[in-house]
């Protein structure tokens, strides 16, 4: 790689990147042991912070050149963008292993040069991928104390509002138990990350003008996450990543983000807008979910201390470095704000399919008839896989069948779901929905066909309204 080459690729606006390079070290970047595709006995890791199985086979065809926007935000290459941006931002901070024995090998090479060298290397070229269209679409003009007071309150009712539907959803039968492992794997499997995160502006930069320090402070100091009493509520581990493979894009956006405004000089006023954001909905998620963390919940702030709390925060910053700073705390705060709600979308689409399943294979077996009634030629893939051949969750750019032709498969979507599949068995995968497999005779041949979208998309429709009704 020559110099002009190298600066292209660190410079993503620049039209010259050389896509194939990028994607070669991607490929590169991916090919450590750590990140290669788990077996089935990897699909919940224990005491494995290190290994992050990141299916570095997709790196060959997916497309890194299309920015994300918010119709392929749960997409594969959304998928597979964060899930590389999380270990590159993980790999930022020294964590030692729980497990010398075990995990020193993983240790060594997570935290290598190599590993971290080319992680930075290819970190703005993934980062302008996830985040740019949307930065665009928030940017602000204006921006006042009364203005982003405004916006506080108004986004802490829809948060409320989100939560409340978010709640019912996943309260709801069937699923009800996966559904909520799910919903508790995105919050608390990247809490700390997010804390970590926002912790990088206020030891930093923030510690410059002490009255917004002690009010950053205040909240970060009190954070009670407790991914010890959430698994033990759940009866599942939550903690250092063993659900990794159940963390939906849109979740992984929204911890990856605030690594990305809190992280670099161009954002650092935005990331503030990112740190009251990160406030106002973790307090709207615990509030909700508070019957059983009441400890970790604490007050929920009233309008009033909302206010009191974002003057503190950011008047002297903005008394100090001008009035633009209120616009750039504007724009990263509805940045932040869009995140969250896509993470929202993603999420209730998968919980609305594990709610629906028996649903998804009655309508699977109806589209399997009306393929084989009227003869209809569509575009199928077809495998031949030996016993314990796993498939690392992974999601589709278009809607199929999974149609078992011999032996046994088991199906999971969502955390200590197993789906068993037989002969003549078939489930519908939603375009963009998260799962994986592994074959439990010893040789399983399975078909994929591939659906229209308007065969299917009535169907989906009713399932998300029923399951949003509960
Ligand atoms: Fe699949």
């Amino acid at each position: 790689m020559c110099p002009k080459q190298f600066i292209d690729l660190i410079d993503p606006q620049s039209s010259a990147v050389d896509t194939e390079m990028a994607r070669a070290l991607l490929k590169e970047f991916a090919a450590a042991h750590i990140y290669r595709s788990a077996t089935v006995e990897e699909l919940v890791l224990k005491d494995e912070y290190f290994r992050r199985p990141l299916r570095p086979e997709d790196l060959a065809f997916i497309d890194f050149s299309t920015l994300i926007d918010r119709d392929s935000s749960s997409s594969l290459s959304a998928l597979a963008t964060h899930r590389m941006l999380l270990c590159i931002n993980d790999a930022k901070r020294i964590r030692l292993p729980r497990n010398r024995e075990r995990e020193w090998d993983s240790f060594l090479e997570f935290y290598s040069d190599r590993n971290r060298v080319l992680g930075e290397m290819m970190r703005p070229h993934l980062e302008y991928h996830a985040f740019h269209s949307f930065e665009e679409s928030t940017r602000e003009v204006a921006g006042s104390l009364a203005s982003l007071v405004a916006l506080a309150l108004e986004t802490s009712e829809l948060r409320n509002e989100a939560e409340v539907r978010q709640a019912r959803l996943v309260a709801s039968q069937p699923g009800g138990t996966e559904k909520q492992r799910m919903q508790l794997v995105q919050f608390f499997g990247l809490a700390e990350e997010r804390y970590v995160a926002l912790q990088n502006i206020a030891n930093a930069w923030l510690s410059d003008v002490p009255e917004a320090a002690t009010a950053a402070q205040t909240w970060l100091g009190n954070i009670g996450v407790s991914k010890e009493r959430v698994s033990a509520y759940l009866g599942y581990p939550i903690g250092s990543h063993s659900c990794w493979q159940f963390y939906l894009a849109g979740t992984m956006a929204t911890a990856n983000l605030l690594h990305y405004l809190c992280s670099s000089g161009r954002n650092v006023f935005q990331s503030l807008g990112a740190l009251l954001f990160s406030r106002i909905a973790q307090d709207a998620f615990l509030r909700q979910n508070s019957r059983w963390m009441a400890e970790e919940a604490g007050d929920p702030m009233n309008p009033e201390a909302l206010k009191a709390w974002i003057q503190s925060l950011v008047t002297p910053v903005a008394n100090r470095w001008g009035p633009s700073v209120w616009v750039d705390v504007c724009s990263g705060f509805r940045l932040s704000a869009l995140m969250q709600d896509i993470a929202d979308q993603d999420l209730r689409r998968q919980l609305s399919w594990i709610s629906g399943l028996d649903r998804y294979r009655r309508l699977a077996g109806d589209i399997q008839d009306k393929i084989d009634r009227e003869q209809i030629q569509i575009d199928r893939e077809t495998f031949v896989e030996p016993r314990e051949m796993c498939s690392t969750t992974h999601v589709h750019d278009d809607h199929r069948l999974v149609v078992i032709e011999s032996g046994e498969m088991v199906f999971w979507a969502a955390p200590g779901m197993r789906i068993c599949l037989s002969p003549g068995e078939k489930i519908l995968v939603p375009c963009q929905r998260l799962h994986g497999s592994s074959v439990l005779s010893e040789v399983c041949v399975y078909h994929q066909p591939i659906i229209p979208e308007d065969w299917i998309n009535p169907h989906i429709a009713d399932t998300l309204v029923s399951a949003l009704a509960h």
